[in-house]
This record gives C-alpha cells, sequence and structure tokens, in this order.
C-alpha cells in the first residue's frame, strides 16, 4: 500500500532530500538531442536533489539518468515529463482541431496513442491536457485546448485524462496526465499570453473551473498552475484556487508542478520580494513542484528554518509526489519504462498511423462548399482531372506537426504532405500541377504570376494558405489573426482567372478571412493535422471521407468581435437580429453575428432535423428526467454523420443566464436517405448554475430549449423547471 511507503519512505528523508523531490529541471538541449544534463545536475541528481526531469526523453537517455538518480541515498527514482500535447512519434490533430471532431472517443483514442508512444521512450508524464476555456483567438494557446464551451471542455477533459492514463497509473503503456493551466488562463486580458486575468469568483467557477474539475474526477494524477494572475493574486501562489477548491473541496490527491518559471516570476509580477518570498507564497498556498525557477531548491530550508514554513506543508507535497512515483511502480523497477524493443514496435507503426489519418479526416471542417455549374465544388472527382496545387503549405511536412510537437530526424521522410497525399489517390487519368506561389509570411509576390499560369491549366485549384505552425502556440498571441503575408493577395489573383477554388486553410486557431468566405466557392479548415495530414486531407477532398466536423470555437467576423462566444450572457438589448442597430448591444459596423458560428460545419451531404418532442413541459427538481426526441434525416447524395446539438436557455434567474448552453450532443452515422429518432435525456443537474452566493443550486423556472446542428439551431422547445 502506497500510503504506509510513502510514509516509511519519508521518515527517512532528511528535509535535503524532501526539498529535492519538489525540484523539477529542464534537460540543456532539445529532448531529442544530444545533450542531457550538464555535470551540476547530475550531481545534484546524484545527491538526491532532483526529484522530476522534463525534456530527457528515449529509452537510453532516460535509462541513463536513471541510473545516476538511483545512486542517492534513498534510491528515489526520477519522474520524466514531456510535453506530449498532440502525439510524440505520430503526432494527431492538434487539440483544437481533434475538438473539431465532437468525437470525445477519438480524443482519447489519441491520448492513449500518444501515452503507449510517450511511456515506450521512457516517458512517465505528460504536461497535457490543456482544458482551459479558450474565447479569444488572438491567444496562441487555443490551439491546445477543447475550445471555448464549458460543458464540451468537461468532456474532452475526462476523455484526454482517461487516454493518457489508460487503465490506470501502473501499466507500462500509462502516463501521468497533467491538467493544465490551473486556471483561467484562457480569459488573460486581450488574448495575450501570461496575461492577467480580473474576474468574478462566479464566472471562474461557472466557467473556467469545470473542467479541471471533471479531470480531477476521472482521476488526472497532476494539475500545472497557470502564469497569470486570478483578481490580483498569481495562480501559482493562489491558495483559493489551490487549497480551497483543489485539495479541499475537490479532495485531490496528487500534485501540483508550476507552470515554467512561475515561482520566480512572481517577482516581476510583483506579488513576491525575492525568491525567498515566492518560494514561501508557493508552497503556503499549495503549488508542491517547482517547474525550473530553483525558488524552492535555494530557499525553502531556510524558511523552514526561520519558522515561515512548517515542514508540514513541505512533508504533504512530497508524499504527493512520491505517492505518484510509487503508483507508476518506479521504486519496484525505476527502469520498467525503458525497453528498447518497445520504442522501436510501439512507435509510428501502422496502427497508430491509420488512427491519426483516421483522426485527422475527423477533424476537417467544411466551412464552404457553394455551386460550380450547378453543383457543390466538393467532393472531388479522382478522375480526368486537371488539378493545379498552389499555397505554401501544399508540400508542408514537418509543419504538418503543428505547434508543441517534437522533431524527429527523420520528420521530413514519414509526415504525409498534401502533394504526396493527394498524388496517391488521384487516378491515371489526371494531372497534379504545383507552385508554390509565394511564403507564408513575406511581401514577396514574384511567384504570383507562375501560379496564375498554372490555375489557367488547370479544371479545379486547390489552394493551401494559413499560419506558420509557430504562430499558434505558447508566446504566439497575434493582434491580427489574417492570413499572413500576401497570402490573401495570392488568393485574389487565383480566383480572378475563373477557375473553381477550394481553399484549404492550415492553422491553430479561427482566422478571419472574410474575403475568402464571400468569394471561394468551397473552403476546408484543416488546422495542424498531424504526422498523416496529407492522406486526411486527400481523403476528404476526394469524398473518400465526407466530412462532420465542427467547429469548437466562434468564428469572429473581425478582431474587433473578440472575444466572441456563443454562450455569452443575456443583456438588456439584445439584438433582434444580424442587422439590428437600434441601441442594442452590438457594432455598429459589423453584424451581429459571428462568420462561423459555434458548432457550425457542413457535410457533402444534408441533413434535416425535425419533429422535436419533450416528454413533458414540467422537469421536477427531486429526481426527475425529461427526454428530447427529434427526427434526423439523411437528406442528400452521400452517406454522412452529423453532430445534433441540444441548447437550453434559462430564461430568468438570480442572476443573468447566457443566451445558450450546449447541453448535449450526438454524433451519429447516416446512409443516404436513411432517417434515426435522437433521443437526449436532460436531468435538473444539468440545469445547475452557480447564483450569487457561489452556490450551485437548480432555480425553479421557464426554460427555452434549442435542438439543431450548431448553436445557431432553430428549432425550439420549451418547458418549466418545477420544485
Ligand atoms: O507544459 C508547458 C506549459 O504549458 C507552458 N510552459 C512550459 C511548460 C513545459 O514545457
Amino acid at each position: 500500500n502506497g500510503e504506509k511507503f510513502v510514509n516509511d519512505l519519508l521518515s527517512k528523508m532528511t528535509l535535503d532530500e524532501k526539498i529535492g523531490q519538489l525540484n523539477q529541471y529542464t534537460s540543456d538541449g532539445a529532448a531529442t538531442g544530444k545533450i542531457t544534463v550538464d555535470a551540476e545536475k547530475e550531481k545534484q541528481i546524484r545527491e538526491g536533489k532532483v526529484g522530476s526531469m522534463l525534456n530527457v526523453m528515449g529509452v537510453d537517455k532516460t535509462r541513463a539518468l536513471q541510473e545516476v538518480a538511483i545512486q542517492s541515498r534513498l534510491h528515489i527514482p526520477l519522474l520524466f515529463g514531456l510535453d506530449v500535447i498532440h502525439g510524440l512519434r505520430t503526432t494527431f490533430p492538434i487539440p483544437l482541431a481533434e475538438a473539431a471532431s465532437w468525437d470525445m472517443w477519438l480524443m482519447e483514442k489519441s491520448a492513449r496513442i500518444a501515452a503507449t508512444e510517450a511511456s515506450a521512450y521512457g516517458i512517465h508524464w505528460t504536461f497535457a491536457p490543456m482544458v482551459d476555456i479558450a474565447r479569444d483567438p488572438r491567444w496562441g494557446r487555443v490551439m491546445e485546448g477543447a475550445g471555448e464551451d464549458t460543458y464540451f471542455g468537461c468532456l474532452a477533459a475526462r476523455a484526454r485524462v482517461k487516454g493518457f492514463q489508460g487503465a490506470g497509473l501502473g501499466n507500462t503503456d500509462a502516463i501521468m496526465a497533467c491538467a493544465k493551466h490551473f486556471a483561467a488562463y484562457g480569459a488573460a486580458v486581450g488574448g495575450r499570453d501570461y496575461n492577467s486575468v480580473d474576474m468574478s469568483l462566479r464566472q471562474l467557477n461557472e466557467t473556467y473551473l469545470p473542467p479541471f474539475r471533471a479531470a480531477v474526477e476521472s482521476g488526472v494524477a497532476t494539475l500545472m498552475n497557470s502564469f497569470n494572475d486570478i483578481n490580483g493574486i498569481p495562480a501559482t501562489a493562489n491558495s483559493y484556487i489551490l487549497r480551497d477548491k483543489l485539495k479541499k473541496e475537490w479532495n485531490f490527491k496528487g500534485f501540483v508542478v508550476s507552470d515554467w518559471g512561475s515561482i520566480g516570476e512572481m517577482i516581476p509580477h510583483g506579488y513576491a520580494k525575492d525568491s525567498y518570498d515566492a518560494a514561501k507564497k508557493a508552497i503556503l498556498a499549495g503549488s508542491d513542484m517547482d517547474m525550473e525557477s530553483r525558488c524552492y531548491r535555494d530557499n525553502l530550508k531556510q524558511l523552514v528554518a526561520d519558522g515561515r514554513v512548517p515542514v508540514s506543508f513541505i512533508d504533504d507535497a512530497v508524499k504527493r509526489i512520491l505517492l505518484k512515483k510509487y503508483e507508476l511502480g518506479l521504486f519496484k523497477d525505476p527502469f520498467r519504462f525503458c525497453n528498447e524493443q518497445r520504442q522501436q514496435q510501439q512507435t509510428n507503426n501502422a496502427d497508430n498511423r491509420k488512427a491519426a489519418r483516421e483522426i485527422g479526416e475527423k477533424s476537417v471542417v467544411l466551412l464552404e462548399n457553394k455551386p460550380v455549374n450547378g453543383k457543390p465544388l466538393l467532393p472531388l472527382s479522382k478522375k480526368n482531372m486537371t488539378l493545379a496545387l498552389i499555397g505554401p503549405f501544399a508540400k508542408a511536412t514537418v509543419e504538418n506537426h503543428g505547434f508543441w510537437s517534437v522533431a524527429f530526424p527523420d520528420d521530413a521522410q514519414r509526415i504525409v504532405s498534401l502533394y504526396d497525399g493527394i498524388a496517391l489517390q488521384l487516378d491515371k487519368s489526371s494531372t497534379l500541377l504545383y507552385t508554390k506561389g509565394c511564403n507564408v509570411k513575406d511581401e514577396d509576390t514574384s511567384n504570383f504570376g507562375a501560379a496564375v499560369d498554372l490555375a489557367n491549366k488547370a479544371d479545379v485549384v486547390i489552394l493551401s494558405l494559413g499560419e506558420a505552425p509557430d504562430m499558434s502556440g505558447e508566446a504566439k498571441s497575434r493582434s491580427s489573426i489574417r492570413l499572413p503575408g500576401v497570402q490573401e493577395d495570392l488568393l485574389k489573383r487565383v480566383c480572378a482567372t475563373g477557375k473553381p477554388v477550394i481553399l484549404l486553410i492550415s492553422a491553430g486557431r479561427p482566422l478571419v478571412f472574410n474575403w475568402a468566405a464571400d468569394n471561394v466557392p468551397a473552403i476546408l479548415y484543416t488546422w495542424w493535422l498531424g504526422t498523416e495530414a496529407g492522406n486526411s486531407i486527400a481523403d476528404v477532398l476526394f469524398g473518400e471521407y465526407n466530412p462532420a466536423g465542427k467547429l469548437p470555437m466562434s468564428f469572429p467576423r473581425t478582431e474587433g468581435q473578440i472575444p466572441i462566444y456563443y454562450n455569452h450572457y443575456s443583456t438588456g438589448r439584445p439584438a433582434k437580429n444580424d442587422d439590428d442597430k437600434n441601441y442594442v448591444s452590438a457594432y455598429i459596423d459589423l453584424q451581429n453575428s459571428p462568420r462561423y458560428a459555434f458548432g457550425y460545419g457542413l457535410s457533402y451531404t444534408s441533413f434535416d432535423i425535425a419533429n422535436l418532442k419533450l416528454s413533458s413541459d414540467k422537469l421536477k427538481i427531486k429526481g426527475d428526467k425529461l427526454k428530447v426526441t427529434v427526427d434526423v434525416k439523411n437528406t442528400g447524395n452521400y452517406d454522412g454523420e452529423e453532430v445534433v446539438q441540444l441548447y437550453v436557455r434559462d430564461l430568468v434567474g438570480s442572476v443573468v443566464r447566457p443566451v445558450r448552453e450546449l447541453k448535449g450532443f450526438q454524433k451519429i452515422f447516416l446512409k443516404k436517405g436513411e432517417m434515426r429518432n435522437v433521443e437526449f435525456t436532460l436531468s435538473p443537474d444539468d440545469l445547475k448554475f452557480y447564483n450569487n452566493d457561489l452556490q450551485h443550486i437548480n432555480e425553479s423556472g421557464e426554460y427555452d430549449l434549442f435542438v439543431g446542428n450548431s448553436s445557431q439551431a432553430a428549432l425550439k422547445g420549451h418547458f418549466e423547471l418545477t420544485e
């Protein structure tokens, strides 16, 4: 039993050894590079002064360092952590893209495969999933999460934690998950990374904390602090979220790691005088492990000696960390994740790549598919076609990894480019032409003429544009979220040829591309899809897979409309329609709706959702359930999937309520012509919210209900929640 083992061990530890367990260093080179640690760090590991390393990977390197660690007096093994955000050798779509699949089972599956590959590379711990609710696409880190909605974010958090931790720590293919960034990082003012967050505790509890709680309920082993302050207190030293919520109310038994240097950053924050003060504030508030700031290493001993930090606080943090090492089985065998054969066989293999291709297909969102010559442009025929493939991403390989992935030396050979994906599927009777057209970021238009010439030779043009993968991610906030460089000019020039154009947009966030939305017949949002990107996109282009992705974030019309999210609170002056500017809450120079709404996405077929029925017009707060049914019919020419979505609106509350809230969805497959009755169940728990006293309660009253295939669903019902 872990508890007893850990207590025994703790009783033998010196204060220095305890503090060592709270100390995490990075390696001194790239994770896949040659260097792992310098002589000084190695010495500290041997002395038991390091609890964990990040950015060391590979059986050989983790084994070498673990051998040093177990030479320490008490032979305590190291934990190896890495940002395995969307796969390791096999990369999957960036998490925001994957969220567009609205398929929790697939999200769990990609995390499962990522864990299998990471554990085969000697890794015990991933710094994922990111469960921050994100409503500002200027923030570069939106790419790492599940988007803007809390209900959806909770499901994604559960799926991903389950995927990473598999059948439970102790299995060699399970790694510890880390729900990050605790908390409210996604609400940084202006979408500027590391910025402040100022919000009511009600909003914090209602919108931003639930995905963390869902992760805790799913058994997540660790959490990571966020860099921001919350209402003036840096999250790293915020005892309201760390002690009151996480460790007391939610009874979290795992440990909290700081973000990189975030303990020391409380000094420039102006919240700590020096590293002594920072260490004191962080440990007292409940941050257990110090990633890279060295504040704990340098100050905790003195803080205990000075009577500023009771040793019980250090003991609690150490116990939490040792318990996870115990659960991972590292005390029994510190090398159980070091198996060369596994590293060879269980990574980048055919099964993992097949899954990546499938998840890639399901992440693509069809935004436009207008008729050209009386018929929607997509899907394309493979036969008798001359296709012109143009754009800076057409032959991209390593870029398809997206941000937050580990570079391997053979990436350029093994990642499927769009060009290769299309070429592999195109029939011999067809021709594929290619030119780059322009670069991603610069102003060079010298290749435009060649692009226009190529387009003129083609039946259909496929333009692959977007933002570079290093434009979304940590420290990648953008004030303008347009296509960078001269890409939009290239698009206009190519469209001017009159040839039908399919636009593919690679990006880590929602971008603004109004001209394209108005003028280009077909647009696929292809995000960053990972190792199999080219194959997944080709499958969608040729109709091997009928796209069913739905947006997990609202797409704004301009940056001035940000933050824009579907479930905003009701105002006293709501707009009556998209163009209503009559002293209502709106911008006078813009339509009121987003360019593309949360939950929106087209298919090559069409669906009719009708016949909404409620089992009753009343739902009793005590133990009652409401059944909601609709008939969904595939009315188009292709088999396909549809995400049927259920939203509610609480009409009157003791605090103002959102205009709509997602409360359920189902992704169903229907053959053409097929109809299915889809049933949802609503219970009073689904309708609870935080009142002004921060109580999570039901209030009786009237509700509207909407079912459809986006957050703009029009099919409407009504019921009353009663005592
Ligand atoms: O895990 C990340 C975190 O999300 C941002 N800062 C660095 C950490 C470790 O790489």
